[in-house]
C-alpha cells in the first residue's frame, strides 16, 4: 500500500513536471507564432514543395491578397501568383529545380500576379526545413525594382546623349583622360577611343595659343576656373592625331563622379564660325577703306569747292573795283570836264539870251544830278570809306546809310578796331554785313537793328541782330537761297566760327567770329 502511494506521489509529480514543460513549449510556440505573424515580410509555410499550405502570416495576405482558402496547396499558389504557364515553367526550371537539389536556402526576384491583378517584384527565399517542410520569405522590391529599371532606362539615355553628341565630350580626371565619346574620335581623326583615352590631354594641343600663351599654363589656370567657380568656357585651338590645327569652343563642367571631382568637358569645333568672322572682317576692312577713299575724294572735291568761291569772291570784288574805279574816273571825269566847257559857253552866251542861259543852268543841274548818281553806284560796287579808311569806318557809314535809306533805328558799336586790317578779310566782314542789313529789310520787318564789331582775345568779332519777326531752323538751312551760304562760305574761308539763331520773340540774332592770326 505504502508502495502503491509512493508510485502514485511519483506519478502526480511526474505529471505537474510534463504539465510544466507542456505550458513552457505552448508558451515557445506562441511567442514563435508572433514572430512569423509580425514578421515585416510575407512568410508562407507549406508541406514539402508541391504539398499543402500550412501557414500564411499576415503580411503575406496583405502583400498578395490570398488566404490559405485561396491557395490550399502550393499547386494553387503557383497558378494563381504566375498565371502565364510559360513563365511558370520558366520559374520552375530555375528556382523548383533549384531547391530539388539544393539544401539550405536559396533566393531569386520573380514577378507575382496579386488576388486584384496587380504585379508586384518579389524577392523570394525559400528554405527547406528538416522535416521537409518549405518556408517561403516575401520580400516587396516592386519599387526597387521600377527605381533600378528608371535608372538603366536613363542610363541608356544619357550613354546615347553622350555617345551621338556633335560635340566631342571628355570626362577628365585631373590630367587623365577617362572616357570620350565618338564624335572625340572622328573630330582628332584617331583610330579608336582607347588611342584617345591613352594620350596625354597636353598632347592633343600645339604648344602655345593663338594669344602666345603655353598651352600648358593657360589650360592649368582654366581648369582650376572650373574647379573653382563649377564651370569655365573659353576658345581653344587642339591638335589632331594628323598634327592638324582646329579652334574649338570649350567648356569646362565641374561633376561629382564615385566620390571624384571630374571635369566634364565638351568641344565644339568653331572652324566655320572662324572662317565666316575671318570673312566679315575682311568685308569690314574693305568698306573701311573704301569709306576712307570716299572721304577723302569728298574732302578734295569740298576744298576745290572752297578754292572756287574764295577764286569768285576775290574775282567779283576786284571787279567791283575796277568797275568803280572806272565809272569814277572816265565817266565822273567826263561829265565834271562837260559841266566845265557847259560854264565857259554858258558865260559866254549873251545876257539878252535869258532862255539859253537858263537851259544851260537846267543842263549843270542835270549834270550834277549824274554825278550824284555815278559817284553812289561806285560806292555801291565798292566803298572808297572801306579802302580810305578801314572797316569800322565803313561799317558805321553803311549803317547810318541804312538807318536812313530805310527808317530802321540803327545802333553801331565800333570797339578796338584795326584800320589797317586786310584788306580780303574787310572786304569779307563788309559784305556779310550788306548781307544781313539786306535780310532785315526784307525779311525780319523789325524796327530796331543793332551791329557791333570788336576785336578781343585774338578774334574779330561782328554781330548783328533785330527786334523782327525771328528766324526758324528751316530758314537757317534752306538750300535754294545764297545769302546765309555765302556768309558761311566767306567765313570757312578765315576758319572762323558763324552762329544765326531766333532769340526767343526778341528777333534774329547773327553772330561771326574770326581768328585774327590768320588773316589780320
Ligand atoms: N534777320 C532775319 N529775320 C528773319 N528771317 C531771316 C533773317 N535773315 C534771314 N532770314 C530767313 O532766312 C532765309 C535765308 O536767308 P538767305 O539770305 O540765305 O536767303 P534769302 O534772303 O531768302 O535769299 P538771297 O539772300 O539768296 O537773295 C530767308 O529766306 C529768311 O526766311
Ligand atoms: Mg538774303
Amino acid at each position: 500500500m505504502a508502495a502503491l502511494r509512493a508510485k502514485l506521489a511519483e506519478s502526480r509529480s511526474i505529471i505537474s513536471r510534463y504539465r510544466k514543460k507542456e505550458k513552457a513549449l505552448l508558451k515557445e510556440q506562441e511567442a514563435q507564432l508572433s514572430i512569423l505573424e509580425n514578421a515585416p515580410c510575407g512568410i508562407g509555410i507549406s508541406q514539402k514543395i508541391y504539398g499543402k499550405v500550412l501557414y500564411l502570416n499576415a503580411e503575406f495576405i496583405k502583400m498578395f491578397g490570398y488566404t490559405i482558402d485561396d491557395i490550399p496547396t502550393v499547386r494553387d499558389w503557383l497558378s494563381k501568383a504566375y498565371p502565364d504557364g510559360k513563365y511558370r515553367r520558366y520559374l520552375d526550371r530555375r528556382f523548383v529545380g533549384l531547391i530539388a537539389n539544393t539544401s539550405g536556402s536559396i533566393s531569386g526576384v520573380v514577378s507575382v500576379t496579386c488576388k486584384d491583378g496587380t504585379i508586384k517584384q518579389v524577392e523570394v527565399i525559400t528554405s527547406i526545413l528538416p522535416n521537409g517542410n518549405t518556408v517561403n520569405m516575401f520580400l516587396d522590391v516592386t519599387r526597387r525594382a521600377e527605381i533600378e529599371a528608371a535608372l538603366r532606362e536613363s542610363e541608356t539615355k544619357f550613354r546615347l546623349l553622350f555617345e551621338r553628341s556633335n560635340d566631342a565630350i571628355f570626362l577628365l580626371d585631373g590630367n587623365r583622360f577617362i572616357d570620350c565619346n565618338e564624335t572625340a574620335v572622328r573630330i582628332l581623326r584617331a583610330s579608336s577611343k582607347k588611342e584617345v583615352l591613352s594620350k596625354d590631354p597636353l598632347e592633343l594641343s600645339p604648344v602655345r595659343q593663338p594669344d602666345g600663351e603655353l598651352s600648358s599654363v593657360k589650360g592649368q589656370k582654366m581648369a582650376e576656373m572650373a574647379l573653382r567657380d563649377g564651370v569655365s568656357h573659353f576658345e581653344w585651338v587642339h591638335k589632331r592625331f594628323d598634327g592638324t590645327l582646329f579652334p574649338v569652343e570649350v567648356v569646362l563642367t565641374l561633376i561629382p563622379l564615385q566620390g571624384k571631382e571630374i571635369l566634364y568637358t565638351s568641344w565644339r569645333d568653331i572652324t566655320k564660325r572662324k572662317e565666316a568672322e575671318a570673312k566679315a572682317e575682311q568685308a569690314r576692312e574693305e568698306l573701311e577703306q573704301r569709306v576712307q577713299e570716299r572721304t577723302a575724294e569728298l574732302n578734295e572735291s569740298r576744298e576745290n569747292l572752297r578754292r572756287l568761291s574764295e577764286y569768285l569772291q576775290t574775282a567779283r570784288e576786284e571787279e567791283r573795283t575796277r568797275i568803280a574805279q572806272e565809272i569814277h574816273d572816265e565817266l565822273g571825269m567826263g561829265i565834271s570836264t562837260t559841266k566845265m566847257n557847259l560854264s565857259w559857253v554858258s558865260s559866254r552866251i549873251p545876257l539878252e539870251f535869258r532862255d539859253l542861259i537858263n537851259e544851260t543852268k537846267v543842263i549843270a543841274e542835270r549834270l550834277d544830278g549824274i554825278l550824284h548818281s555815278i559817284r553812289k553806284i561806285c560806292s555801291d560796287l565798292r566803298p572808297a570809306v572801306l579802302d580810305h579808311f578801314g572797316l569800322g569806318a565803313a561799317i558805321e557809314w553803311q549803317v547810318s546809310e541804312f538807318q536812313r535809306r530805310t527808317g530802321i533805328i540803327c545802333t553801331c558799336t565800333v570797339e578796338n578796331t584795326n584800320p589797317d586790317m586786310n584788306q580780303e578779310l574787310s572786304s569779307a566782314l563788309f559784305r556779310i554785313l550788306q548781307e544781313a542789313l539786306t535780310n532785315i529789310l526784307r525779311h525780319a520787318f523789325a524796327t530796331e537793328a543793332k551791329v557791333s564789331l570788336r576785336k578781343a582775345n585774338g578774334k574779330i568779332s561782328l554781330t548783328v541782330g533785330d527786334n523782327g519777326v525771328g528766324i526758324t531752323p528751316e530758314q537757317i538751312s534752306k538750300t535754294d537761297s545764297f545769302g546765309l551760304m555765302g556768309m558761311r562760305e566767306r567765313v570757312r574761308y578765315w576758319r572762323g566760327d558763324m552762329s544765326i539763331r531766333d532769340v526767343a520773340g526778341k528777333g534774329t540774332m547773327l553772330c561771326v567770329s574770326i581768328p585774327l592770326k590768320v588773316g589780320a
